[in-house]
């Protein structure tokens, strides 16, 4: 049972943040075999728990929860970078061409590989991710997560209308497919399944409503798709379903709101739709690296905060710009300085982490089991290197306060930051 002794970031229940400068984490298997933190906090009030135990001494570096990704596209993996005039003509452009690749499972699982590789290296520990309409892009993308014994939740994209050969699915066929799909993977060891309507306009009503259908079959497997991004996805949307109030409604209408119902973006809303995002219980995958990339418009934080639905952090890989929780947080931040947030967000470093941590675990209803090094979480967490490179070393060496160090950390670091992701796993602890 190995005792960490370093530097030590964790939240409390209600999101403060709690920081050890000499802190101590303990982690322990649990009947199944999956490390648990069993202790954490100052070095001082818990070494003699543990008198005896061997120690791995971290000097200098902070241990921190793993991140969280609420959403990402596996299959998106080679459009990173890829501009476009907006999101309709980038789908068109890129993001099929690409996704049609996913029909020959070799790409699949070599993508696999590198996009779960990517995802840790970058201290992502828990993922919410898109695969492609092709059922085997599931299966590696599972299989390899399974592999590096990750928590990853994932699900097959529904899309059986408006969209290119090679990408488009078949009503009936794709939700036999959703059905198998959950069956062989849902609740596997740290697996989850995610029923995926890619949006509303690419979707027949009979796919949503089949995909409704299984939601309540399936009241424990999430729901992920994306909303009110763009404009003109909005106008077109709007079009196609003219009974719905909203875009959102449309989803609501198919029984596709509720708890464990994650939607991408939600920028194009009013009020009704937020409150309709609470009393439902899905919360939003807020991507500000994608929403600047591809020009879609801003998150409005102060309202979501005032209307009470739940949101995290997301990369949204391939329409966002980088795999890096940091580079995320950074966006974050740029979106709601440009909003000119009141003061009634909080826009401090500590707050932004806990939203790509902690709290984007709490909108996943994954609380208490990843994001957090609180007792009884799975011990998934990141090493960091706060002097990674000169200019972090030479600023973070005169942070006089946590924000300070957080902050300079989030605007200056980047996956260098990240020295190790540790994986709640029996086997790297059997040789360590
Ligand atoms: N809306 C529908 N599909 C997509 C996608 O792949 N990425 C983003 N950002 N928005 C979408
Ligand atoms: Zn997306």
């Amino acid at each position: 049972m190995p005792v960490y002794r370093s530097a030590l970031l964790r939240f409390a229940d209600d999101g403060t943040a709690l920081y050890d400068e000499d802190g101590l984490l303990a982690v322990g298997p649990d009947a199944q075999g999956r490390q648990r933190v069993l202790a954490a906090g100052a070095w001082q009030a818990l070494a003699p728990r543990y008198a005896g135990q061997p120690v791995v001494p971290l000097p200098g570096r902070i241990l921190a929860p793993g991140f969280v990704d609420m959403h990402i596209h596996f299959p998106q993996t080679d459009v990173i970078a890829s501009p476009a005039d907006g999101l309709l003509p980038w789908l068109e452009q890129h993001t099929y061409p690409q996704e049609t690749r996913f029909a020959a499972p070799g790409h699949c699982a070599q993508v696999a590989q590198f996009f779960i590789a990517e995802l840790l290296r970058n201290g992502v520990s828990t993922a919410l991710a898109f695969g492609s309409s092709h059922p085997a892009s599931v299966d590696a993308l599972f299989a390899e997560a399974r592999r590096q014994q990750m928590r990853l939740i994932a699900g097959k994209v529904l899309q059986d209308r408006h969209s290119p050969d090679g990408v488009r699915d078949q009503t009936g066929q794709s939700l036999l497919d959703t059905q198998a799909l959950i069956r062989r993977w849902h609740g596997v060891e740290r697996l989850g399944y995610a029923i995926t309507p890619r949006f509303a306009p690419t979707s027949t009503p009979e796919q949503l409503r089949g995909a409704g259908e299984l939601a309540a079959l399936h009241p424990d497997v999430w729901i992920q798709s994306h909303v009110a991004e763009n404009r003109h996805e909005v106008r077109w949307a709007r079009a196609l379903f003219p009974a719905a109030r909203s875009y959102l409604a449309v989803y609501h209408g198919f029984g596709l709101l509720r708890q464990r119902a994650v939607y991408a973006h939600c920028i194009h809303f009013d009020d009704e739709d937020r409150a309709l995002m609470r009393a439902s219980g899905a919360v939003a995958a807020v991507c500000p690296s994608s929403n600047l990339f591809l020009g879609s418009g801003f998150f409005d934080y102060a309202r979501a905060e005032r209307a009470g639905f739940g949101y995290g952090l997301a990369s949204d890989v391939g329409g966002g710009s980088s795999f890096c929780p940091l580079h995320t947080m950074l966006a974050a931040y740029y979106v709601a300085r440009a909003r000119r947030v009141p003061p009634a967000f909080d826009l401090s470093p500590r707050r932004l982490w806990w939203l790509h941590t902690a709290g984007a675990a709490k909108a996943l209803g994954l609380a208490g089991v990843v994001g957090n090094l609180q007792p009884g979480c799975e011990a998934d967490f990141v090493v960091l290197n706060p002097r990674a490179t000169p200019l972090l070393e030479r600023r973070t060496g005169q942070a006089a306060s946590l924000d300070e160090l957080l902050f300079a950390l989030i605007v200056l670091g980047d996956d260098r930051v990240i020295e190790r992701t540790v994986i709640s796993q029996a086997k790297y602890y059997a040789g360590a």
